[in-house]
């Protein structure tokens, strides 16, 4: 992990103990760094309906456009689990459109890590660009 990478993971891990997921009780937290520096977080929050649930990735994409970015340079996801837990495939969509090609960091509570480009994680993407 790079000094930049890092420093996503204690927002993210914060973050996540602001989930709300009384259903799965399965708590994951985000952060996504700005081109212009800032951070914003983001945690999953469920909703009794289920399908009206939010990932934490998209709160923090959702927050992050609602403030005024609109570029990003990475995405930490953080969840308790001891393989680490990449983003769904809805979220990928989002993350695509929103932050293009971002590194994109896992991390467990334990100390494990991981690095990968978007573009791995969502290969032949449908965007604005297939329109
Ligand atoms: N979840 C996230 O917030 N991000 C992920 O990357 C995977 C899944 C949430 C959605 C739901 O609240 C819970 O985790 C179980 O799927």
């Amino acid at each position: 992990m790079t000094k930049a990478q890092e420093r996503l993971l204690e927002p993210a891990r914060r973050a996540r103990l602001r989930a709300v997921a009384p259903f799965s009780k399965f708590r994951v937290g985000a952060a996504l760094e700005a081109a212009d520096g800032r951070v914003f977080t983001g945690c999953n929050i469920e909703n009794a309906s289920y399908g009206l649930t939010l990932c934490a990735e998209r709160v923090a994409i959702f927050k992050a456009v609602s403030e005024g970015a609109r570029r990003f340079r990475r995405l930490a996801v953080v969840a308790d689990t001891p393989r680490l837990t990449p983003p769904c495939g809805p979220c990928r969509q989002i993350i695509w459109e929103f932050c293009g090609n971002v590194e994109v960091i896992l991390a467990n509570l334990k100390g494990k890590t991981s690095s990968q480009r978007m573009k791995k994680l969502f290969p032949q993407p449908f965007d604005a660009s297939s329109l």
